[in-house]
């Protein structure tokens, strides 16, 4: 199936235009490359409510996948894993332990980050590092997971 999919950026300074958002267009690439479809990209300040709203506007667009970029270290501004999990209908813990597993290979500050997946309605929600190479890295090391899970709670029938 043809992966809908929603890219927020997490960031105060992006949000402001105060830089320029690698990471979003970074995982433009990256979730093109594996042949999902990008219906949507969003730049959200590091505030829970926006970080929800975010999430929910893309779902409503139709986004099966939404992929957010940073705000899961350990600054007091990083909110990111609050925010989704207080929207979620449950938490995949198998997506976080093997993305941070997976990147301690690369930097052992892959320690620091809170990246995980969540379930919210009935859209897989992947929470990535804000580095641009991080937020790849962690996709990659799951990305072959997401199909099927994808099709499992958009209730498409499956071979497993
Ligand atoms: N994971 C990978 N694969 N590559 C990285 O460069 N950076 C780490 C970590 N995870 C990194 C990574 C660092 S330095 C931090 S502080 C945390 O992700 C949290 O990043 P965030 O707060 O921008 O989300």
């Amino acid at each position: 199936m043809q992966i809908q999919t929603g890219i927020i950026t997490v960031s105060d300074r992006a949000s402001k235009g105060l830089y320029d958002d690698l990471g979003g267009p970074a995982l433009k690439h990256a979730a093109q490359e594996h042949g999902w479809t990008v219906l949507s990209e969003l730049q959200v300040p590091d505030e829970k409510p926006e970080i929800q709203r975010a999430i929910r506007e893309q779902i409503s667009k139709g986004c099966q996948l939404v992929l957010t970029t940073g705000g899961t270290g350990v600054a007091l501004r990083d909110v990111t894993p609050e925010a989704v999990r207080d929207i979620a209908v449950r938490e995949l813990p198998g997506f976080g332990e093997v993305m941070r597993l997976e990147s301690l290979k690369v930097t052992r500050n892959a320690i620091l980050s809170r990246c995980l997946a969540v379930v919210v309605e009935k859209t897989l929600v992947i929470c990535l590092p804000g580095k641009p190479s991080g937020a790849v890295e962690c996709l990659r090391c799951v990305s072959e997971a997401v199909p099927h899970c994808v099709e499992v709670l958009q209730e498409v029938p499956t071979a497993c």
